[in-house]
This record gives structure tokens, C-alpha cells and sequence, in this order.
């Protein structure tokens, strides 16, 4: 499927012409003419994945069901190695569950992928190291987008890294600009081709603990802005509060989804809402939540 292809570049984060030759593979993918109007959310029902290793048949995942309503904003937390990346890698199409169905807006991932209804962010912004901010912005459109003129996606890209603040970044390589502002750029990449969708798995991971807060704070504002479902892959549970609206609680071995936490803390969200004793309720319900999943693991 050539749209994995160029998504796998993006989760590997291999640079070079060899990622180039592969990402000008999305080329042949055009952009849909119906369905773009059509309204989007993810449900999952039954599912579940097993990775077969060394002739040992393992379940990483097991029988997940969630559903994810238009323009929420939705994160899924547990502990490092219990099945997030890959819970999320089924939800955008990029691996096929073992059991149970995914869809998105009523389509198939692999069709939600095929119109570009989905964003994909990862820790790594994976930015091309020879090409300035502005056409690592424009990248993904000059493979999917045939139709616009090169001077239609410069405008767009330029478009998108003002909506990020990063504007005059625009002639830096990315040896030129933070961590918080590669993946800036990143998520500038992804919403250019105006997903319905973005899903970021730990964005903000590799970043300082201020920075990341900043990217949050920054987060919502573009979420606000956007009206994008967002699913948010995290294992830091102030950022799944400060962001989400709703919070699935992972366990592991095998993961499933041992609770969902609404947040009730209002919108707009500001450092203010850090000290909210919702927030601080929200937090200490996660955390015991998580040490549950913990405790049952170890004692099952
Ligand atoms: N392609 C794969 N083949 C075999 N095992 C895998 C593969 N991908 C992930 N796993 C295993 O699945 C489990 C969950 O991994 P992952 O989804 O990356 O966890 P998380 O994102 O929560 O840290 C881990 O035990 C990991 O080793
Ligand atoms: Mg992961």
C-alpha cells in the first residue's frame, strides 16, 4: 500500500534520498474529490494484536474497544511497553489489528489514510536535515497534492507555520531551530494536507519539562483553532489532563483499556487550570489507575 510506505518513513525517521524516493511513491495517491465533507470519528471495536516473535506467538493488545467523538480531544495513556504506539499504529491503518475493526468516519483505515484524513505526529519531528522549514512544510503536499501550484503549497505552507508562530523560521534548516520547534514544524507538515485526524504519539517526549508544557499550551491553542479530532499517544499524566477531554486508562500484558476518565476542567485551559482542583483530582484518579493496572499485572 503506498501510502504506508511514506508513513512508515515518518515513524522510523529515516532521512536521505532513499526516504525521498519512497515518500515521491505517495505521488501516484491523488487527493479524493467526494467524501471530504463527510463527518469523522474513530470507533474500534474488539480488538486485538498479536506479534509473533521468535515462534512465540505474543498478545500485545487485547480485545480494545473506544470510541472517539468529532473534533475531541482524546489521549491514551499507560505505562512505557504496554501497547500505546501500537494501539495507535491500528488506529491510523498503518498495522492491521489480528482481530476486531477500526473505522474512521465510517471508512476503513486504509481509506481514511488513502483521502489524507489522518495526521501523523511522532517524537521525532523527522524533518528533512538539507531542506529550510518551509519546504519540509510543503513536502507532504508536493507528493499528495498534483493539482496546486507550486506557488498554492508555498502559500499554504507559509500559511501553516504562521498558524504554528514560526513564520520567520521559514529559511532555517532544521540544525537551526529547538526541539520544541522542529516539531512544531512537524505538526505545521501534518496539517498542511488538513487532516481530519491528527494522532501524535508522545510529540512532546524528547522535549524539557517547560518546553513540553509551552508545546501544550500551544497544542490546545491550535486544537482550538483547527477543529481537528486529535488523539494523543502519552505516558505523562499532566499533559493527558491539560489536554484532554477524555482520558483511556491502558494496562498491560496484554494491554486493554482498564478505565476512561472524563476531564472536567473547562476550556480554554491555561497554567491557571494546572492548580484547578479538578486537575489535581484528574491526576490523582489516573495515577491510581495506573498503579492498578501495575498491581494486577504483577498479581495475575
Ligand atoms: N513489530 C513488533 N513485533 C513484535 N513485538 C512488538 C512489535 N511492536 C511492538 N511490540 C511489542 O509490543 C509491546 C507494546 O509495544 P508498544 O506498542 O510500542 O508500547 P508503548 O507504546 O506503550 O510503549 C511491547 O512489548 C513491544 O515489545
Ligand atoms: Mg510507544
Amino acid at each position: 500500500m503506498v501510502d504506508n510506505i511514506g508513513w512508515h518513513w515518518l515513524i522510523s525517521g529515516i532521512t536521505g534520498r532513499e526516504a525521498l524516493s519512497k515518500l515521491q511513491a505517495l505521488a501516484h495517491a491523488s487527493l479524493p474529490d467526494t467524501a471530504m465533507g463527510a463527518p469523522a470519528y474513530i470507533s474500534a471495536a474488539g480488538i486485538s494484536v498479536d506479534f509473533t516473535t521468535g515462534g512465540r506467538r505474543n498478545r500485545v493488545l487485547n480485545d480494545i474497544s473506544l470510541d472517539i467523538p468529532k473534533g475531541s480531544f482524546v489521549s491514551l495513556i499507560g505505562p512505557s511497553g504496554c501497547g500505546k504506539s501500537t494501539l495507535l499504529k491500528v488506529l491510523a491503518g498503518l498495522l492491521p489489528p489480528t482481530e476486531g475493526e477500526v473505522r474512521l468516519g465510517g471508512l476503513t483505515p486504509a481509506e481514511a489514510v488513502r483521502q489524507r484524513r489522518v495526521g501523523l505526529v511522532f517524537q521525532e519531528a523527522t524533518l528533512m536535515p538539507w531542506k529550510n522549514a518551509i519546504d519540509n512544510v510543503s513536502i507532504l503536499m508536493e507528493i499528495a497534492d498534483k493539482r496546486s501550484s507550486k506557488d498554492a503549497i508555498r502559500a499554504r505552507a507559509r500559511d501553516m507555520l504562521r498558524l504554528v508562530g514560526l513564520e520567520d523560521a521559514a529559511p532555517k534548516r532544521p540544525s537551526q531551530l529547538s526541539g520544541g520547534m522542529r516539531q512544531r514544524v512537524a505538526i505545521a507538515r501534518s496539517l498542511a494536507l488538513d487532516p481530519e485526524v491528527l494522532m501524535m504519539d508522545e510529540p512532546f517526549g524528547a522535549l524539557d519539562a517547560i518546553t513540553r508544557e509551552e508545546m501544550c499550551a500551544f497544542l490546545l491553542e491550535i486544537w482550538q483553532r483547527t477543529g481537528k479530532t486529535i488523539v494523543l499517544v502519552t505516558h505523562s499524566i499532566e499533559e493527558a489532563v491539560f489536554l484532554s477531554r477524555e482520558v483511556h486508562v491502558m494496562g498491560t500484558n496484554p494491554a486493554r483499556i482498564i478505565a476512561t476518565v472524563p476531564i472536567r476542567l473547562p476550556y480554554p485551559r491555561t497554567e491557571e487550570s494546572y492548580a484547578a482542583p479538578e486537575f489535581g483530582q484528574a491526576a490523582t484518579r489516573l495515577r491510581k489507575l495506573l498503579k492498578e493496572g501495575h498491581t494486577r499485572t504483577r498479581t495475575s
